[in-house]
This record gives structure tokens, sequence and C-alpha cells, in this order.
């Protein structure tokens, strides 16, 4: 697993059976489409629609502020978050496609 800040993370999308490389200090989504993968679904990049929700398996992030709207509490604390607001830490396995429309 990599940990130096200076490498590439590793981050793998299970349920889409896919992985992409994330420099370190971007958003996780951010980070996907800049290797131009499309792996976790983009809406607004700034934490308002919900739309890039995932749920981070395995591996270490910082996340920045997320509306509780689309992530509760309890939601967080099982690894769900907005890869807009995800800062990778090391290597990730993620799932992408945890929107759910109308909630
Ligand atoms: S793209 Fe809208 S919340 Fe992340």
């Amino acid at each position: 697993m990599t940990t130096d800040p200076a490498s590439p993370y590793r981050i793998e999308v299970r349920n889409r059976h896919s992985e992409f490389l994330a420099q370190p200090g971007k958003t996780l989504l951010v980070a996907m489409e800049l290797a131009a993968s499309q792996a976790i679904a983009v809406g607004c990049r700034g934490g308002g629609c919900g739309m890039c929700k995932i749920r981070v398996l395995a591996g270490e992030y910082d996340r920045k502020r997320m509306s509780c709207a689309h992530i509760s509490e309890q939601e967080q604390a099982a690894g769900f978050a907005l890869a807009c607001r995800v800062l990778p830490r090391s290597d990730l396995v993620i799932e992408s496609d945890h929107f759910v429309e109308g909630l």
C-alpha cells in the first residue's frame, strides 16, 4: 500500500471493476477526472448534490466538510463520503454509485 506523500495513490473502484491513480492533494473526484476515469458519478463538484456518494472500504482519507443532507453521521462512520470532498491519504478501495435520487 502506498503511503509516500509524493507518490500517487491507487484507487480501486470495486463495483466498477476499475482503478485509477490519484495525485496527493487532489480530491478523489478531481483525481478521477484528471485520470480520465468515469468510475464515480460527477455532479456539482462542491459537496452540494450528493451525486458522487461513495463508500470507502479500505484506506485512509481526510474529509472536507460535507452536507449532512447527503451523508449522515452514521453513514460517515460507516465509510460513506462524497468523492468531491475526500482527500486520499493512502491507496483506497471504494464503491461508487451510492447516490439515491430523492434522498
Ligand atoms: S459532485 Fe455534487 S456532491 Fe460531489
